[in-house]
């Protein structure tokens, strides 16, 4: 789709289809007023017939309205206008997205960004969920299928009409912001939907290498032999099961001066997930190709920076492997030793997560990080503990905690923070290591977490559990491409040093 911002009055757009919005109770927004006043009541007289209540998912597509010059004019329900927040932003802009998609018009001029008001929201956060939201609806997965979906909709540029003319740079920064996330947020979508016959651990390194060749960021992939010249024993041992090889792969982007210390963005990038020997159910076990989604986002994530050119280093690894049952897989009870030199008494091996998770952070010291960040599909403790809106997170650093959760809530990708007691440390204390890998049914999420704390003391820390967040389940299935959204708009933030997100 191609974005373009544009100034001016809906009574002079030649377009082929005008996109204005009514609240419920027949309230209509400031541009359908103006509509309205040069039809001569048109508007106003269709709503007295009861053709359009104004509720949210109602829309209605109006030819030949009287004295004006475009084609069409769509009509989106805009619901209460007092109820009027984020999500239902969102939604609104959903809905105009999918019915523009129906009609025949090639172009739009959309009215309801500007039309919107949204407590709290300025320009910048409207046109860059609009952007979002338009890519979302529009965004359908069938590389795996023979037949392509046909094209489903002829509309190939939206204008997105800003008040002012003095809007218009500011503007077209937020649609390059937009554009730059969903870009992101695609890759993270495609890599996480594709089987894991076909994204293996060697596909996501060839990912990292695409990136190189197209933004020129440094790229490096370590193999087996170089993970156990650096005695990474817990993530080889989670790779012994499977005949796929191992990847730690490794992705530098140095937008920022020099010497400035990089943000470390870790993803766990676990292409299929059968448990091991302590293996999972049958049902839904498919879904177990999605545990590679932080890997995905990580990768998802320095797409969109490099895309903006964000004056800040950032670094990604992504530890990659399957986990699967095997005369060589990991065992109940096994004993590994980690990069670190910690030794771990695998007592499931189904919570493998934790095991690739740690010598990837081990190995992230050597960037000397300003912060790191993991994500992963860690635990579904997660999924018990907030459902599917918010990631979980955990953090060694309150302040780090408040900017992911800031930037969460500007991209609607929000996050949720769990405690990170010691108290809770001692549930994987073991007879035989120097930790267990997992702390039984209680507080799943945070002991999983505690776990990771063992392996981030030399810096600041933050661990979103994106088990939940990072694809749908049931009919709509399909990845999310989260935590993009979240990751890209905190580090838009730190390249800007604001902090207006954080409250
Ligand atoms: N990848 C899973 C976590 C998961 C499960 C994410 C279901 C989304 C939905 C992870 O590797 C795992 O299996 N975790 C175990 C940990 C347990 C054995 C301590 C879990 O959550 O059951
Ligand atoms: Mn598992
Ligand atoms: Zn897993």
């Amino acid at each position: 789709m191609e974005f373009i911002v544009k100034s001016g009055g809906p009574e002079k757009q030649r377009s082929a289809c005008i996109v204005v919005g009514v609240f419920e109770g027949r309230k209509l927004t400031a541009s359908a007023r103006q509509l309205d006043q040069i039809s001569g009541g048109g508007l106003t007289a269709i709503l007295r017939r009861g053709d359009h209540a104004g509720s949210i998912g109602q829309s209605l597509l109006l030819h030949h309205v009287p004295n004006i010059p475009s084609e069409r004019v769509l009509l989106i329900g805009c619901g209460k206008e007092k109820d009027l927040g984020d999500g239902s932003y969102r939604v609104i802009l959903g809905h105009a997205a999918r019915a523009l998609g129906q009609t025949g018009a090639t172009e739009a001029a959309v009215f309801i960004i500007a039309d919107l008001d949204v407590r709290g929201r300025d320009l910048n956060w409207k046109l860059r969920h609009a952007v979002e939201i338009t890519e979302e609806a529009y965004y359908r997965f069938d590389q795996m299928k023979s037949r392509k979906s046909e094209k489903h909709h002829a509309l190939h540029r939206m204008v997105l009409m800003v008040p002012k003319r003095s809007d218009l740079a500011p503007a077209e920064n937020a649609v390059r912001q937009g554009r730059a996330i969903s870009a992101g947020v695609k890759l993270a979508k495609d890599l996480g939907n594709l089987p894991g016959n076909i994204c293996t651990p060697s596909y996501l390194a060839d990912q990292a290498w695409a990136l190189h060749e197209e933004y020129g960021v440094k790229t490096t992939v370590l193999d087996e032999p170089d993970m156990r010249a650096l005695g990474m024993g817990a993530l080889l041992s989670v790779a012994r099961g499977s005949s796929q090889p191992p990847k730690l792969i490794v992705v530098e982007y140095r937008g920022g001066p020099e010497a400035q210390p990089p943000v470390a963005l870790v993803g766990k990038g676990l292409t299929f997930d059968a448990g091991g020997i302590s293996i999972k159910p049958a049902a839904e076990m498919d879904e177990m190709k999605y545990d590679m989604c932080g890997g995905a986002a990580v990768l998802g994530t320095l797409r969109a920076i490099a895309e903006l050119r964000l004056p800040i280093n950032v670094v990604g690894v992504i530890p990659s492997s399957e986990n699967l049952p095997d005369g060589n897989a990991n065992k109940p009870g096994d004993v590994v030793t980690s990069m670190s030199g910690q030794t771990i008494e695998i007592l499931n091996t189904d919570a493998e997560g934790r095991l690739i998770l740690c010598d990837a952070l081990t190995y992230t010291e050597r960037f000397n990080p300003s912060v790191v960040v993991d994500l992963a599909t860690l635990t579904g403790a997660c999924v018990v503990a907030l459902g599917r809106h918010a990631s979980g997170l955990m953090s060694n650093s309150e302040p780090l905690a408040r900017s992911l959760i800031g930037a969460g809530k500007y991209s609607f990708d929000r996050a949720w923070q769990l405690p990170l007691w010691d108290d809770y440390q001692k549930q994987l204390d073991s007879n035989f290591a120097d930790m267990a890998n997992i702390g039984g049914r209680d507080a799943g999420a945070i002991t999983a977490a505690c776990f990771l704390a063992r392996y981030t003391k030399k810096f600041k820390w933050a661990h979103l559990d994106i088990a939940g967040t990072a694809w749908k389940t049931g009919k709509e299935k399909g990845a999310t491409g989260r935590p993009v959204p979240l990751l890209t708009t905190f580090l838009i933030e730190r390249s800007e040093n604001r902090g207006h997100l954080e409250a």
